[in-house]
């Protein structure tokens, strides 16, 4: 088993480990205003077994938010904070869409009480990376200079070490300049970047994202230029990537998983990836180790810079995630795998 590889992580200006533990996962189920926002059968027991194999197999890089099981997600990892050395590890929250009774989630007082709730679920007095998890800054971005500043104020503080904010699913900068589909959503979110001047992003990378021109600059090359950090989400298609589903044996997810509404897991689109990573398996293997490997390491190999954040519910899909890393892919296997599964057009 090889040491646990790090990456730089501009923006932030620090080295993290390469995987970085996701814990939106082991919140468990949760709504918040009737929208389902969490992950079905989480034991908290077997969920702090998990992360408590991370922080064994050498993960610095910690990731929850404020929504995450509507608390659960940081006071667990807050229960490993009261045994881990704090300032080894690098932690994320976020702050956008629990709102509270307050009238928006970006509301001044609703976000000074969302970061002492943070901090207190942590047992930590600062955070080193504070997310704007919601792109929603109210009617006509009512909250955003507010929002900004305050971030701002807390990172000179010290109460937090980088601002982060998310990027769009899919992201070419010269779209915006363009009249295509894509335009409007990509002018609006360059116009919050200037706004905001994150130094982290968090981006979907995964097997299925959309192959860029070498005339685009897509959100990793974008970063790079402004020096800003990204950690990379979805690598494992929130599990889609890795069950070989078929018809038959097709999970069913509760109205507390947030997969229950997600259109990328209808029965049908399931049904359809089955067969578009069916050759991917034929080569590579069944197993969700298997598809794992090639998720962790096609996201890796393709951001050099960026650190990947995997969701997960017990110590073994730690194992199984880190155990990837002792297998890299070669150029030739990236060119067959977008070969598979970009020989015609698709969307995620
Ligand atoms: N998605 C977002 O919008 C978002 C936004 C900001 C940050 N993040 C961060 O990114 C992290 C990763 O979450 P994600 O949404 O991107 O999901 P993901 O990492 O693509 O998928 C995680 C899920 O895959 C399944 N899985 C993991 N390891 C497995 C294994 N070895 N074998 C079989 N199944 C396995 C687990 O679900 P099951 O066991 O239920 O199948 C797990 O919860 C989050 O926890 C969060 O910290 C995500």
């Amino acid at each position: 088993m090889n040491p646990m590889p790090h990456r730089h992580l501009a923006g932030l200006k620090a080295q993290v480990s390469a995987i970085g533990a996701g814990c939106w996962t082991i919140g468990g189920p949760a709504t918040n205003r009737g929208t389902p926002i969490g992950w079905d059968g989480v034991d908290p027991d077997t969920a702090f077994g998990g992360l408590v194999r991370a922080i064994e197999r050498g993960v610095t890089l910690y990731d929850t938010a404020d929504v995450y099981g509507l608390g659960h997600s940081e006071r667990l990892l807050g229960k490993l904070l009261r045994v881990a050395a704090r300032h080894d590890l690098t932690i994320s929250s976020k702050v956008g869409y629990f709102a509270g009774t307050a009238r928006h989630a970006y509301h001044p007082l609703q976000m000074r009480a969302q970061l002492a709730t943070t901090l207190d679920n942590l047992g930590t007095d600062h955070l080193d990376i504070y997310f704007l998890h919601s792109s929603d800054f109210g009617p006509h971005d009512r909250y955003l200079p507010d929002a900004v500043d305050l971030m701002r104020t807390w990172r000179t503080e010290g109460v937090i070490r980088a601002v982060g904010m998310r990027a769009p699913h899919r992201f070419a900068e010269e779209w915006a300049v363009t009249d295509g589909p894509q335009a409007a959503e990509t002018r609006r979110w360059l116009h919050l970047f200037d706004q905001v001047r994150p130094d982290v992003l968090t981006a979907r990378y995964n097997l299925l994202s959309p192959l860029y021109a070498d005339h685009e600059t897509d959100i990793f090359r974008f970063a790079h230029r402004h020096g800003v950090g990204v950690l990379i989400k979805q690598v494992l298609g929130q599990g889609l990537l890795l069950h070989a589903e078929t018809s038959a044996n097709q999970r069913q997810y509760s109205a507390g998983d947030h997969r229950s509404t997600d259109p990328a897991f209808t029965p049908d689109n399931r049904r359809q990836l089955h067969a578009r990573l069916a050759p991917l398996r034929v080569r590579y293997g069944p197993s969700p180790t298997a598809m794992a490997r090639l998720c962790v390491q096609y996201a890796l190999h393709h951001a050099p810079d960026a650190a990947v954040l995997v969701g997960f519910r017990n110590a073994s899909q730690i194992d199984t995630i880190i155990a990837s890393l002792d297998h890299p892919l070669q150029a030739d296997d990236i060119t067959q795998i977008r070969a598979v599964l970009h020989a015609s057009p698709h969307t995620y």
